[in-house]
Formats: structure tokens, C-alpha cells, sequence
């Protein structure tokens, strides 16, 4: 840590700890310091997201002290470097270059994007045009970023139908790609092999399943059904896809960033193009938004530092992110591997050991579910959970609007009980209040909108990363349990008793 770094720091952390209460109370233009909108759209077409972290603990003097410890951290190179393609993934010596599928990058990034989107187009006009003849499913098979972004954005956006039904299949437990046979018609189905590397044990084990699927029922040619997609095409090509349906992304994209690349193809294939085109351009909004605003109006860096006050000043383990919204149930789960596989880190970007707590567990669920079940632990444990409101202004149902009603009036009340607490007859009674949470309130849940909130999250990812000097774009962490495991497989090699003993019950050799 430099002494700019350590300086940063501790002017953050002799800033005055003030109550919700009263950082309200003692500043009538709060909400709109806090709170930032970005729109989009035209006329009647508008679209945007509205940002209110002004029941977080931040106020000027915090605000002021980050926006210090970014200045010592060298925020404005470190992000510009991301986005003109520099080698930021110093440990693998790669860029991260997803914005780049977005339009902003290194010129030769954005090209070979352009060129990828172009032909991903083409073949979801392909199948949808009939030339594989009459393909109704698409089973694909990935897992982590190569399932999460894809899974999500059809879960959210797909919810009226899908010009071809996508089974996003991730567990090497066979229940799973069973469940999606289920589902299929073999004689109507393709299958999508996912996978950066197309070496992941899991996704390679299913594929060569649900090809056995196929030709089990009839399928004389079920090579003829795969699309690979991936970073590695010349692994494809040998797996046995022929090279007109392998979809190449580029090496410097990262898995848990890889939905904008072909990764995205089977959101493309089920939404059609158009909203796949739109997701992009809310994707770019926040890149513009991220690449062009400075100190605390850039919003994903706002919310980094209340992240960084939160995680290091006041020792918040975890991190809960409710969706009031069905259409983004999977939200949580996307953002668990975008936080914690990127900065669940306990080194810094130079190896040296980092100073204090890097990224907290992000948790969730969706309201008002999460409310009959762990806002208990919220409202009246022991332990700080800042928390994330996320929700539409537009429903997505077409019932009684009471029902929309009562969902967004939960969200609100949860946020101001929280803050306001309450006084009680008894102890078990009382709520003590001053427990922070952020609101992002999306005017609706459209293509465009699941664009922007996951760029927003990439960049408040990116930014906390910066603030902690560490590399978000590795994840070594992972690989240690996969190389037992393939030892486990090989067979001959001795673990620790436990091991020994479960691997003797289970029955293996
Ligand atoms: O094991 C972690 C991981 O490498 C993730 O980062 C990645 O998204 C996932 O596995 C799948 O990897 P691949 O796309 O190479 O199959």
C-alpha cells in the first residue's frame, strides 16, 4: 500500500460516524446529492435507471475522503486502461475486454466483436429461418459465466415466449440434463456447448451425453445440431463441430463477462437479435456513463465506496441483494460470481497481501419471498448487512395492478424500516435502525435495462477492485478442487483420512 494508499484511508477512516437520522436530518438536498438517474430512449421510447444510495452512511466528507483514495489509486488510469484494451489481468497477462463486445475498446477488439455479433446474427436468422429445419429447442450446456449471463436474461426477459425454448443446463449431476430431455424433442432440438476453454470437465461430460441423447433417438448426424461456443475454436473443431458453427470470442474476454460475447448467442436465438442488440446498447449507456463522469457522479464508483466503507470501516462480512421483481430472480446469482469470483481475492494485483477485507459474500433472494424468510436477521441480528433494493416501476404482470402495487410498496417500506427502526414495547420488540440499503428503481425490465444493470455492477465490480488494488479478472481460487478432483478420477493417489474414508463409502477404487 503507498503512503497516498495509507493516507486515504485513514482520512476515511476518521470521518465523523454520523446516523442515517442525522446525516437526513442535517442535509435537506441529500436524496439528490445521493441519487443519480441514467435515461435513455427517445420520445415515448424512454428507458433508465434510477440510483438512490442516500440511505447509505456516505455523506460529503466521506465522499470526499474516497474520492481520495481513488485519486491514490489511480482510478481515472486504471479505468481508462480497462477500456483502451491494456493488459490490466496483470497475473495472466490479458486484457478484460468486455466492453469492447459493447462497442467501447481497443479498435481491434471492437472489430472482432463487430465481426462475431455479425455472424452470431446471421446464424440465429439461419435457424429461425428453418435451415437446420424445424429446430424448436436449444439445450445449452455451460457452467459458471458461460450459464449465469444466459440463464438470467431469458428468465428475465423470455417470460411471453421464445421463438426457440433455451434449457440452460450447468450441473454435471445427470438430474439436470434429464430434466431438459424432458423438455425436448429430440427430433426438434440443437444443442449449444458453452465453454471458454471447452475443456471444463462438467460441460464436455454433458455434451458428449446429450449428443448420445441424440443419436439414441434417431438423429443420424447429431454433430450436424451442435454450436460451440467459445474462446478456443480450434478445440471445437477437433471435439468434432464443424467450423461454420463454432462461435469464436476473444481470449481477453473473461468467463463471468462473457454474456455480450457468443456466450450470449442462445439470448439472441430466444429474444431474436433486436433484444439482444438492445441489451448491448444498455450496456453501453453505463459504459459511457462509467468512461466519461469523475469522483462521485460515476455511479458504479459511488457505490464502491459505500461497498469499501461498508466491507473495511464498519466490518460487514456480506452484502444481500433483493429483487423485487421475478424477472430477476437470478439476479443474485449472477452477481455472486461477478463479485465474489472477481474479488474474493487475498492478494493484491503485485502478490503482496492485502491489508484488509476484499469482497464480502453477496447474498439474496427475491421480495416480498425473502421478507416471510431472512429479513428477520436484517431488521434484528447481531450483524450489519447493507443491503441492495432492486425493482420496476412498470410490472411485469398483467393482473389486478394491485399485485405491482403491493410489491413496490414492500420494497419501499423495507428500505425506510430498516433506516427508521422503531421503539418496542420489550426488547424482542425493538428495531434498532440505521441499517443502510441502496435502491436501484429501473423504470421497466426490458432488454435494455438487463443490459445496463449488469454493466452497472461490472464497474462497481471493477471499481471496488481499484479502490483494493487488487486483479478482479483471474480466479485461481477455483482451481485447486478441480485438480483433486482429477486426481480422485486417475485414480492411485492417497488424501486425508476424511477424503479416504468418504471416497471408501461412495465406492470408489
Ligand atoms: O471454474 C471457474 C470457471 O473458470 C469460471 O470462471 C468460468 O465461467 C467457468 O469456470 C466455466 O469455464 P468455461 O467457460 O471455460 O467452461
Amino acid at each position: 500500500m503507498t503512503q497516498a494508499v495509507e493516507a486515504a484511508w485513514q482520512a476515511i477512516e476518521r470521518c465523523e460516524r454520523r446516523t442515517l437520522d442525522q446525516l437526513f436530518a442535517g442535509d435537506a438536498e441529500r436524496v439528490a446529492k445521493l441519487s443519480g438517474r441514467i435515461g435513455w430512449g427517445e420520445g415515448d421510447d424512454t428507458g433508465g435507471i434510477l440510483f438512490d444510495w442516500s440511505k447509505t452512511h456516505l455523506d460529503d466528507d466521506l465522499l470526499c475522503a474516497f474520492e481520495a483514495l481513488a485519486k491514490a489509486r489511480d482510478f481515472t488510469g486504471r479505468r481508462a486502461a480497462l477500456l483502451s484494451g491494456e493488459r490490466v489481468n496483470t497475473s495472466e497477462d490479458r486484457a478484460a475486454e468486455h466492453t469492447a463486445q459493447r462497442g467501447i475498446g481497443s479498435e481491434a477488439a471492437v472489430e472482432e466483436a463487430e465481426a462475431l455479433h455479425q455472424r452470431m446474427n446471421m446464424l440465429v436468422e439461419a435457424i429461425h429461418g428453418g435451415a437446420f429445419g424445424d429446430m424448436r429447442h436449444l439445450i445449452h450446456i455451460g457452467i459458471g459465466g458461460s450459464a449465469l449471463g444466459p440463464r438470467l436474461a431469458i428468465d428475465a426477459l423470455a417470460r411471453d415466449g421464445a421463438e426457440v425454448q433455451v434449457h440452460v443446463v450447468s450441473n454435471i449431476d445427470g438430474l439436470a440434463l434429464e430434466a431438459a430431455f424432458a423438455r425436448c424433442d429430440p427430433a426438434t432440438t440443437l444443442i449449444a456447448v458453452a465453454s471458454k476453454t471447452f475443456t471444463t470437465a462438467e460441460t464436455m461430460t454433458n455434451a458428449v451425453s446429450a449428443l448420445a441423447w441424440l443419436r439414441e433417438n434417431g438423429v443420424a448426424d447429431p454433430y450436424g445440431r451442435v454450436i460451440a461456443l467459445t474462446a478456443a475454436p480450434e478445440k471445437a473443431v477437433e471435439w468434432g463441430v464443424d467450423e461454420t458453427r463454432v462461435l469464436p470470442f476473444s481470449e481477453s474476454v473473461g468467463g463471468r463477462y462473457s454474456l455480450w460475447s457468443s456466450i450470449g448467442f442462445p439470448i439472441a436465438l430466444a429474444l431474436g437479435w433486436a433484444d439482444f442488440d438492445a441489451m448491448l446498447a444498455g450496456a453501453r449507456m453505463l459504459d459511457e456513463h462509467f468512461r466519461d463522469t469523475e469522483g462521485r457522479a460515476n455511479l458504479p464508483l459511488r457505490a464502491a465506496f459505500a461497498d469499501q466503507y461498508y466491507t473495511r470501516v464498519r466490518g460487514c462480512q456480506t452484502r444481500g441483494v433483493f429483487a423485487y421483481d421475478e424477472r430477476l430472480a437470478l439476479f443474485p446469482d449472477y452477481l455472486q460470481q461477478l463479485e465474489m469470483e472477481s474479488n474474493g481475492k487475498r492478494v493484491d494485483a503485485v502478490g503482496a497481501p492485502v491489508s484488509g477485507p476484499t469482497a464480502p459474500v453477496t447474498w439474496g433472494g427475491v421480495g416480498t419471498d425473502a421478507q416471510h424468510a431472512v429479513f428477520q436477521l436484517l431488521h434484528q441480528g447481531t450483524v450489519e448487512v447493507p443491503v441492495d433494493f432492486i425493482a420496476s416501476v412498470l410490472p411485469g404482470d398483467m393482473l389486478d395492478p394491485a399485485h405491482h402495487r403491493i410489491l413496490l410498496m414492500n420494497c419501499f417500506a423495507q428500505g425506510a424500516a430498516l433506516m427508521a427502526g422503531a421503539d418496542g414495547k420489550d426488547p424482542a420488540r425493538e428495531y434498532p435502525g440505521d441499517r443502510p440499503s441502496a435502491t436501484i428503481l429501473c423504470d421497466d425490465i426490458d432488454p435494455a435495462t438487463l443490459g445496463a444493470l449488469i454493466a452497472f455492477h461490472e464497474h462497481r465490480t471493477f471499481a471496488n477492485a481499484v479502490l483494493m488494488g487488487i486483479n478482479p479478472f483471474d480466479q485461481f481460487g477455483v482451481e485447486l478442487g478441480k485438480s483433486i478432483a482429477n486426481k480422485i478420477d486417475a485414480g492411485g493417489a492417497t488424501f486425508d483420512a476424511s477424503t479416504q474414508a468418504l471416497l471408501e463409502v461412495a465406492g470408489f477404487d
